[in-house]
């Protein structure tokens, strides 16, 4: 059986969280890291085991036995980092939001068609035993139509311009960061909205500090959700059934219980079975998919991420949030 050698791009936050997952993920091994300035990557390396380590993007995308990159940048990087990635012939699983725009996204998946490489965007809730399960509810029909989704997504981060949540160059704002997960909630489970509406506060980095936005679908069914770098919001989601709702616990794009409250007030914890700090099911779903032989997943697919992006970039409209150097960018 091959072993799949990873590399990873960015040594912050969330690479540190695969770096930790990894281990647990079948015919896997964290074989590079990949940073800006040599010191940093070694620094990673010899606290991960991670046997090279290097001192730009590039060398590691040359690396000829690197077969996945995981781009953990922040999001003003993930096109460059992904095209380059796939140019150099490794399959890539890119954090979210796939990238700035709709024009990005479709760029970077021209790419892979191109070049044959598998490539997904890691919202790693999507691949969680828990909202598999509920996902799975919802489409048995067990809640029965959805009325009313609700969901929400915010941290009180302590101001600072430079932090990539505030600063406009690093993509900053709620929406892309924050906001992406209540909104893929919506679409995973009510697809594609009729009608879109959003309301912003900009904060003085000109980046959405808050964020609301309502999706209206057939009937009088919405999805309300909003976010936030400036509050701490309870991030709760409920999904309102005709015969029943859905409940998660809080923090519920992580690996939390949920709740299913019947109709006649009987409430079924809905409580999967789940390892390891969860990164590792979107990375375990990456090798299932190229031991197939798949470019890319039916759990998060192209078309899916294209939704995503599109609807993200239709909200970005409706609050008048503009990404000079993205926006504007020609995608070749
Ligand atoms: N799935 C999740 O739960 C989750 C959670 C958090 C974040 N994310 C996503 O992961 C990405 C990274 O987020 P993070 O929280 O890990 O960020 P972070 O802690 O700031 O780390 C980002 C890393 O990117 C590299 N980098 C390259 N250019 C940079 C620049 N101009 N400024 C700062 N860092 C730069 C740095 O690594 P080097 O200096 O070593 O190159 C840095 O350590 C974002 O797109 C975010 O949406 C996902």
């Amino acid at each position: 059986m091959k072993t799949y050698n990873w590399g990873i791009l960015g040594t912050g936050f969330i690479a540190r969280k695969m770096a930790e997952a990894l281990p647990l993920v079948p015919q896997s091994r964290l074989y590079a890291i990949g940073s800006r300035n040599l010191h940093t990557a070694s620094e990673f390396a010899g606290q991960y085991a991670v046997e090279k380590a290097y001192g730009s993007y590039e060398e590691l995308a040359r690396d000829p036995d690197v077969d996945i990159v995981y781009i953990a940048t922040p999001h003003n990087l993930h096109y460059e980092n992904t095209i380059l990635c796939l140019s150099h012939g490794k399959h890539v699983l890119c954090e979210k939001p796939f990238a700035v725009n709709g024009r990005e996204v479709r760029g970077m998946i021209e790419k892979a068609k191109e070049t044959d490489r598998f490539l997904m965007e890691a919202l790693w809730t999507r691949f969680l035993p828990n909202l598999i399960k509920v996902k799975e509810m919802v489409d048995e029909g067990r809640i029965g139509r959805i009325n009313l989704l609700k969901a929400d997504f915010g941290i009180n981060i302590p101001f600072n311009p430079g932090h990539r949540l505030y600063n406009k160059q690093l993509i900053g704002g709620s929406l892309l960061d924050l906001g992406i997960y209540p909104l893929f909630l919506s679409l995973l489970l009510l697809g594609k909205p009729k009608t879109i509406s959003a309301r912003a506060g900009i904060g003085e980095t000109g980046v959405d500090y808050n964020c609301s936005f309502t999706l209206g679908y057939e009937k009088e069914t919405l999805a309300v959700m909003y976010s936030s770098v400036v509050a701490q919001t309870d991030i709760t989601a409920s999904v309102y059934g005709e015969n029943g709702t859905i409940v998660f616990d809080n923090w519920w794009y992580m690996p939390v219980p949920a709740k299913h409250i019947t109709q006649d007030g009987k409430t079924i914890p809905i409580h999967e079975k789940s390892v390891g700090n969860g990164y590792n099911y979107e990375a375990a779903e990456m090798i299932r998919c190229l031991e197939k032989g798949k470019t890319q997943s039916e759990m998060m697919s192209w078309e899916f991420s294209i939704l995503l992006i599109d609807t993200l970039d239709a909200i970005r409209r409706e609050i008048g949030l503009v990404y000079p150097g993205h926006d504007d960018r020609v995608i070749k």
